[in-house]
């Protein structure tokens, strides 16, 4: 098994790195433009097999991708990061030709492949991806909820005290600071619901900062994150690789479900082998699904702009 990584940044490099030391396939490639950047990343991890105990592999490249060939999977997460101040979708503009390039350089390679987008602003990179790579749209899957929901889970356990792993959390909706939606509802502790526990300005509190989530780290570490969103790139990627059909809310190009059409956009799917293969559909309240609507709106939006991006 071979799965490959697209961008040897802080995300990308953070994404191999969980992989190896979960030891998810034999070989891991890392690529990357910038010469030498991706081997040098690689040698330094393979530097820590004896230490961290996994006999995988990571193989760095400089933009090879005939080294990419008979991948599985494919994690997307080339393109610029955002600096302080700037939301996600203002990196349209650098990302979609980028993005676009590497899943034909991809599709060349490994036909078969599954593909992860991390590459901001996800939802719209994911559409790209959808619509230009041939791809059956199971294989398509955006990496956004699973990150947010684990930053909502984090705020959930500075209120409640408790252990963020007593936490059922899911945040659906698009990736950006207005749009995504952490569904305090229907979160439960040990099954019971989290709002029992929390006053209604502790609630809004978790909700205003789970959706500022990456614009907060952004600004104190002057580039967006990188420990989460690799941890939550290799989470999903596990549950193709050993099919465990995790539901995981994830930007998925929907036909009907949540009563949208041609977008992707944040919501629960089952991922297994095949890669997403299944919506689950939440009995939404109607304040919420206003929010969902008008998060698709926005996302609607910012796919509306590919088309002078391109
Ligand atoms: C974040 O929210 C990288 O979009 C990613 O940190």
């Amino acid at each position: 098994m071979k799965i490959t990584v697209v961008g040897a940044g802080n995300v990308g490099a953070t994404v191999a790195d969980n992989l190896v030391r979960r030891e998810l396939a034999e070989e891991i490639v890392l690529l990357d433009i910038k010469e030498g950047f991706a081997e040098g990343k690689a040698m330094d991890m393979n530097q820590t097999a004896t230490l961290n105990g996994f006999d995988s592999k990571v193989v760095g490249s400089t933009n090879d991708y005939s080294k990419t060939a008979g991948s599985s999977v494919a994690v997307i997460t080339s393109g610029i990061p955002r600096k302080p101040g700037m939301t996600r979708e203002e990196l349209i503009g650098t990302n979609a030709k980028i993005v676009q390039m590497v899943t034909e350089s991809l599709i060349k390679h490994s036909p078969d492949i599954i593909i992860v987008v991390i590459s901001n602003p996800m939802d719209t990179m994911t559409y790209l991806t959808s619509k230009t790579s041939g791809l059956p749209k199971n294989r398509i899957i955006g990496m956004g909820g699973i990150l947010d929901s684990a930053r909502f889970k984090y705020r959930l356990t500075e209120q409640l005290g408790c252990s963020p792993n007593d936490l059922q959390a899911q945040v659906i909706g698009g990736h950006g600071d207005t749009t995504m939606i952490p569904l305090i509802n229907h979160a439960t502790y040990n099954s019971m619901p989290v709002t029992q526990f929390l006053s209604q300005e502790q609630q809004d509190h978790v909700v205003k900062e789970t959706m500022v989530g990456g614009a907060t780290l952004t600004k104190l570490i002057g580039t967006s994150a990188w420990y989460a969103p690799g941890a939550a790139g290799a989470e999903l990627v596990e549950s193709i690789v050993r099919n465990q059909k995790k539901m995981f809310p994830c930007s998925v190009l929907l036909n009907g479900e949540y009563g949208q059409d041609d977008i992707c956009i944040g919501v629960p799917v089952i991922i297994g082998k095949n890669g997403w293969e299944n919506v689950v559909e939440f009995d939404l309240s109607a304040d919420e699904k206003e929010k969902f609507e008008a998060s698709a709106a926005a996302v609607r939006k910012m796919n509306a702009a590919l088309d002078e991006n391109l």
